[in-house]
């Protein structure tokens, strides 16, 4: 890891705050254990799942990508976050002629409250966008439902809900097929005409959206409130299969689920006592642990509890109010102190010391630097998958479509991760921007699904 600068001019205090910070650094020797854990773990979950790995590896029995035969209207339903986005995808030969996309905010009542009402709304968005957009209820039309959350997939029509993660805990989900919870609520509805044919992951959604704009598109990454990324796995090597033939099949998409990397302890060298904080702190603790060191939900409260942890008697002195206050630090006010570090500049991040209540001379070097530290170990522990899965594929060129809001407004996690994968590995890589990804994924899978469907 690239240790970043301290700036302070009393030397004593400047080696005090290094070192009180020096279990965020990842050295090459911990870096060689992790990656080596990594590949351990996923060769466990290709065998046999969470019983014996804390990476998933689920198959997403998505085993053809576009072929250019893909025509017609399809609909699709992106849900992760705090908006739930309904998609019509106009498809001809294969690539996208029109896209209609409508936002529907889900209210914290909803992803905290029952099952069966998050469903019921999801299908009155359903009612609605087709209402507004006039989607004809006398033909029938096939859907993609783009479900962000950690699924055994049964079929390429079946999603068994292993845990909630995110800003999302709603009871009486779990262990059930989200396809058949859409299903009945849409049937409530009496909108029959509606078919879902497949439910995928936002990571799945983005890697075949990147093949319809990169064609060697390999990985698809989400780097936002949470994190994960699947990419296309040589079909020799899955050992679990329990839908359709796999004959003339020559890779499918994985979807592995690394948030939940090191969720059995094998990682525990790299934790802190800040993750542990925060994961304590958390919704949903000891599950989706290694989304917690960098994730886009997590990664300005992180910031604020190693902030905190600098104002003792002996370093910083008295810890001002607002850094006292639960997540008064946002990941938009992490990617704002990079920028400061990229310009060299105390702008921003005097600014919100400021709002915080800190008056402390040193207080924007620390700051600055302990983003530094968070952001270079973030880029790390991305970097780790994309250079085994890129090794995995061992393909003359990839391009990793990546989307998410942690990614797009970081000014420099492009740049490091760029650096620390090329570090990894020597297999020729690039980023491809796939804003929108998981929803024109969703629409584009429902036509590939169809094929296989019509096929099988
Ligand atoms: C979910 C994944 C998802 C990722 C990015 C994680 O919390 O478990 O399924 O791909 O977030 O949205």
């Amino acid at each position: 890891m690239d240790v970043p600068q301290l700036i302070i001019s009393n030397e004593n205090l400047k080696d005090a705050i290094a070192k009180h910070l020096s279990s965020l650094v990842i050295d090459q020797e911990k870096l060689t254990r992790l990656r080596a854990v990594f590949e351990d773990e996923v060769e466990k979950g290709i065998e046999s799942g969470l019983s014996n790995s804390s990476i998933q590896m689920e198959n997403t029995y998505i085993t053809e990508l576009l072929d250019g035969s893909e025509t017609g209207d399809y609909l699709a339903l992106d849900l992760g976050g705090t908006n739930f986005r309904v998609i019509l995808v106009r498809l001809l030969a294969g690539r996208i002629q029109k896209e209609i996309i409508d936002y529907y905010s889900v209210a914290e009542s909803l992803r905290l409250g029952p099952g069966a009402d998050l469903f019921l709304f999801l299908a009155e968005c359903i009612q609605h966008f087709c209402n507004k957009n006039s989607v004809s209820a006398e033909t029938e039309i096939s859907l993609g439902f783009t479900f962000s959350f950690p699924m055994v997939q049964h079929a390429l029509d079946v999603g068994v809900l292993v845990n909630w993660t995110k800003s999302f805990n709603c009871p009486g989900v779990i262990g059930e097929d989200a396809v058949k919870l859409l299903n009945d609520s849409l049937a409530k509805l009496g909108l029959k005409h509606i078919k879902v044919v497949a439910i995928l992951n936002d990571t799945t959604g983005t890697l075949v959206a990147g093949v319809h704009d990169y064609p060697d598109c390999g990985i698809g990454l989400i780097l936002g409130t949470g994190t994960n990324g699947a990419y296309l796995e040589n079909i020799s090597r899955i050992k679990r299969w329990e839908s359709g033939s796999r004959e003339g099949v020559s890779s499918v998409i994985v979807d592995p689920e690394w948030g939940a990397f090191g969720d059995n302890g094998t990682i525990d060298f790299i934790k802190t006592d800040w993750d542990r904080e925060l994961d304590g702190e958390s919704l949903l603790p000891a599950s989706f642990t290694y989304e917690k060191y960098f994730a886009g939900r997590y990664l300005g409260e992180l910031t604020r509890l190693v902030l905190k942890s600098v104002f003792t008697p002996e370093l910083l002195g008295d810890c001002p109010p607002g850094i006292l206050q639960k997540e008064s630090i946002e990941t938009k006010d992490v990617s704002d102190i990079s920028q400061d570090i990229l310009n060299d500049g105390r702008e921003k991040t005097g600014e919100l010391l400021t709002k915080l209540g800190s008056s402390n001379k040193d207080a924007v070097s620390v700051l600055q630097y302990i983003v530094e530290l968070l952001v270079e170990r973030a880029s790390i522990l991305v970097g780790v998958p994309m250079a085994s899965f890129l090794d995995r594929m061992d393909r003359p060129s990839t391009t990793i479509a990546v989307t998410g809001s942690l990614y797009k407004y970081h000014p420099s996690l492009k740049s490091k991760l760029e650096c620390k994968i090329g570090r990894m590995t020597d297999k020729p890589f690039k980023f491809g921007l796939s804003d929108d990804g998981s929803g024109k994924g969703a629409g584009l899978v429902a036509a590939i699904a169809k094929r296989i469907v019509q096929r099988n």
